[in-house]
């Protein structure tokens, strides 16, 4: 069999860093390569250029692209990272699947309510030019809609654990109601679901797959971890403005950005789990696919002291 060459953009990171780890596992099929971009190094922060970036993806056969949006907290920078790697993965004649990573338009999906979620409305107008400007492309593009990391409890304790108070209790504040379902994922699940993409073929091409394993409750997710460390906890849920301050205080975000990530948080409180609607496919629905639960991450990882 012909290995198959992946390239695989944020391969340090959470996502990209899970397909690596998994298709490592399968020397016979695929050829890795694996992009960085160490802003130290000159001949490495030109991967920000498109011709870098075209180079890069030279005899590429399958591609599995992200922009971060949090480098530098900007949807114009944001877009241009991604249309850069439309264009650049347009003319790489070699390609025969891109897989791309993005979140789902918010002014859409709440009917013109949430206006400032630039870190999913960014985007979501690459995978709009994609589609419409690149049709070729397209043709060969698996779009996945991420959702909410177990793992941001790792990456960001402040923001995702309780903090425990005088009396002994684990508190945790979130703009939610005690009911309000947020799709989740582990993270590290993603390279099973490319894994899955992959050995597919064209199955998924120019389809959106909604990659959750739960839908749950901030409540209901610390009323798990309270149970299993066998400790009390009580979660609060507090006022938009009162969540944007926290973040300003506590995390340091801009004005700007904590009513990004406030917002981003309402859709699933005013719209209902989003991600559930029949216009994606269901990662859960797909044969073969196992995702981790709350309940498991839990028992894996060491998440209260
Ligand atoms: N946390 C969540 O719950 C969540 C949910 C849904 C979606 N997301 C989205 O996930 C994205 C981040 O992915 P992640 O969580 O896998 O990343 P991560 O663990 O935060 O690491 C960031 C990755 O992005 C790469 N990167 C940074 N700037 C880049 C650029 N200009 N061009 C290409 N790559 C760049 C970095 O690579 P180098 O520094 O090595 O170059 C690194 O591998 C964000 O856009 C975020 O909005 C997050």
């Amino acid at each position: 069999m012909t290995k198959r060459t992946v390239v695989i953009i944020g391969a340090t990171g959470c996502q990209g860093g899970s397909v690596v780890t998994e298709l490592l596992q399968y020397p016979e099929i695929y050829h890795i390569r694996a992009l960085t971009r160490d802003s130290v190094k000159p001949a490495a922060q030109a991967l920000a250029a498109r011709e870098a970036i075209a180079a890069a993806f030279t005899g590429a056969n399958i591609i599995y692209a992200l922009t971060d949006f949090w480098q530098k907290q900007s949807i114009t920078a944001e877009v241009k990272q991604g249309k850069d790697i439309a264009d650049a993965a347009a003319t790489t004649t070699t390609l025969q699947h891109l897989i791309w990573s993005a979140l789902p338009d918010p002014v859409s999906l709440s009917e013109g309510q949430f206006l400032n979620v630039h870190h999913w409305k960014g985007k979501s107008l690459v995978t709009e030019y994609i589609q419409t400007n690149k049709p070729e492309l397209w043709a060969k593009t698996t779009t996945v809609l991420f959702s909410n990391y177990f793992e941001n409890c790792l990456t960001d304790p402040d923001r995702y654990l309780p903090t425990k108070d005088e009396a002994g209790y684990y508190n945790l504040m979130f703009p939610h109601s005690t009911k309000t379902l947020l799709p989740n994922v582990a993270i590290a699940d993603t390279c099973k679901l490319v894994h899955i993409i992959l050995q597919a073929g064209p199955t998924y091409f120019t389809k959106t797959i909604a990659f959750w394993a739960q839908a749950l409750s901030e409540a209901e997710k610390l009323a798990e971890l309270g149970e299993y460390y066998n400790v009390p906890t009580h979660y609060h849920p507090v006022s938009t403005s009162e969540f944007q301050k926290i973040l300003m205080n506590r995390d340091g975000m801009s004005d700007e950005i904590a009513q990004d990530f406030t917002e981003q948080l309402m859709i699933f409180e005013k719209c209902g789990n989003v991600y559930e609607r029949d216009e994606f496919v269901q990662a859960r629905e797909i044969p073969g696919l196992t995702l981790q639960t709350w309940s498991e991450f839990i028992h894996q990882h060491k998440l209260l002291n």
